[in-house]
């Protein structure tokens, strides 16, 4: 069987991306709900409703494991979503406590960047509430960073000025970690290193994500030894289009050179 991963977009493939090194052999359906994106700047109402119909479409195909593979939507749904379905599902979530942890000895700051539903959500407070001790976690949406990725723009010409801007008002120097909590974030960790301090490290949760769904797989014994190959969806019917199946596997690359 093979193993449902679920974004409001293309966000969700940095994620993927993760699972592929850990769990190479398995089998992949991508779902992408670009009808709706984004998903941080709509109704949290409006969104849960698209949340539960892609998923509905997902487990249809007949999935082992679901990896919601959104920031926004884990945190708005994960829990009532795992009260539905009988397959594990797993969310991502912003990566505060290993940042944290960086940060605490340097004595410097932690800057969480996401979208603004993640960041006004109770899960996100709670969060921050049960680790951050000494008042050093900061926070700011970039829902520009959202359109870029969905338009395929990485350009750093185009990107730096708008975070530039965006962060302006922040003494970056003071940040020993940003966390980025948005599964469309990492495709500008390059632009973002130029703005910040030379020795920031720029974290994501994907990671912790990928090694938790091959733990879960190991528990239930249900590794597989398939080919690894990837099935795209996108709002409700197959990609076939060579050239968008051209454009997700560039991005899959793309994120090798980020690593
Ligand atoms: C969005 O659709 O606004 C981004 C979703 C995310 O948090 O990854």
């Amino acid at each position: 069987m093979k193993i449902g991963f679920f974004d409001s977009g293309i966000g969700g493939i940095t994620v993927l991306h993760q699972a592929l090194r850990f769990l190479p052999n398995e089998d992949y359906i991508f779902y992408a709900d670009t009808l709706h994106v984004p998903y941080g700047e709509k109704p949290k109402e409006e969104v849960r409703q698209y949340i539960f119909n892609a998923v509905d479409f997902i487990a249809n195909q007949g999935v082992k494991a679901l990896v919601i593979a959104c920031n926004t939507a884990t945190s708005i749904a994960v829990e009532d979503l795992r009260k539905k379905y009988d397959f594990p599902i797993l969310g991502i979530e912003p990566a505060v406590k290993p940042a944290v942890q960086n940060c605490e000895g340097k004595r410097k700051k932690v800057l969480v960047l996401a979208t603004n539903l993640t960041l006004k959500e109770e899960k996100f407070h709670n969060l921050v509430k049960s680790i951050d001790h000494h008042d050093i976690v900061e926070s700011l949406p970039l829902p520009g960073l959202v359109q870029f990725a969905e338009n395929f723009e990485f350009s750093e010409e185009r990107v730096v000025p708008y975070l530039r801007d965006q962060l302006s008002s922040f003494d970056l120097k003071q940040y020993g970690t940003v966390v980025l909590g948005c599964t469309h974030f990492p495709y500008f960790k390059n632009s973002l290193k130029k703005l910040f301090a030379e020795d920031v490290d720029i974290i994501s949760g994907s990671i912790g994500t990928a090694k938790n769904l091959k733990r879960i797989l190991e528990t239930r014994n249900q590794i597989n030894d398939g080919t690894g190959e990837i099935t795209f969806f996108k709002s409700g019917y197959k990609v076939e289009d060579k050239d968008t199946l051209t454009n997700y596997k560039n991005l899959l690359a793309m994120l090798d050179d980020l690593v």
